[in-house]
């Protein structure tokens, strides 16, 4: 059985689809494709379909990351029991993404910085608003590795 991790911002165009596509290359450069599996989700509705933001496809093509095939879609409760992790980019979004909750969840519900020693509780600022893709970029990139490791050897893979 795969491991399920969702990735969560607002909007879904710009933060969440760039986490999904930095993580879906690190595992598989891995050898963990199909093993771990990324996915991403915004808890608002309006950019639903669309592809990533011109901010996060221009970052992702500098670093060489693929994001073929990600559009944007909205959370749903059925998310909860397809996903072990679900990975928020600020605090706004984990009280949105618990907004959607129907039941007890029994995975790990976080921010991505909680997985990089030291920053533990802080945020992903939304470039969305600040048009600093970069410095998103960079947290992202630590976030997903650290994710990664914590995933590694919490579940054996
Ligand atoms: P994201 O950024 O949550 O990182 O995808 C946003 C994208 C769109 C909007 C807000 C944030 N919006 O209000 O349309």
């Amino acid at each position: 059985m795969s491991i399920h991790v969702l990735f969560v911002c607002l909007g879904n165009i710009c933060r969440s689809p760039m986490a999904e596509a930095v993580f879906r290359h690190k595992v598989k450069e891995a050898g963990l494709e199909g093993a771990i599996v990324s996915d991403s989700a915004g808890t608002g509705d309006w950019h639903i379909g669309q592809p990533p933001h011109k901010g996060t496809r221009k970052v992702l093509e500098a670093n060489r990351v693929s994001y073929e095939g990600i559009a944007a879609r909205q959370l749903s409760a059925k998310d909860f029991d397809t996903h072990r992790y679900i990975v928020a980019m600020d605090a706004s979004n984990v009280r949105n993404i618990q907004s959607f909750q129907v039941k007890a969840y029994d995975g790990e519900l976080k921010l991505l910085m909680d997985f990089v020693p030291g920053k533990e509780g802080s945020e992903v600022p939304d470039p969305y608003y600040t048009g600093n893709f970069d410095e998103v970029y960079r947290m992202v990139d630590e976030g997903c590795d650290r994710l990664l490791a914590y995933i590694r050897s919490k579940e054996g893979v």
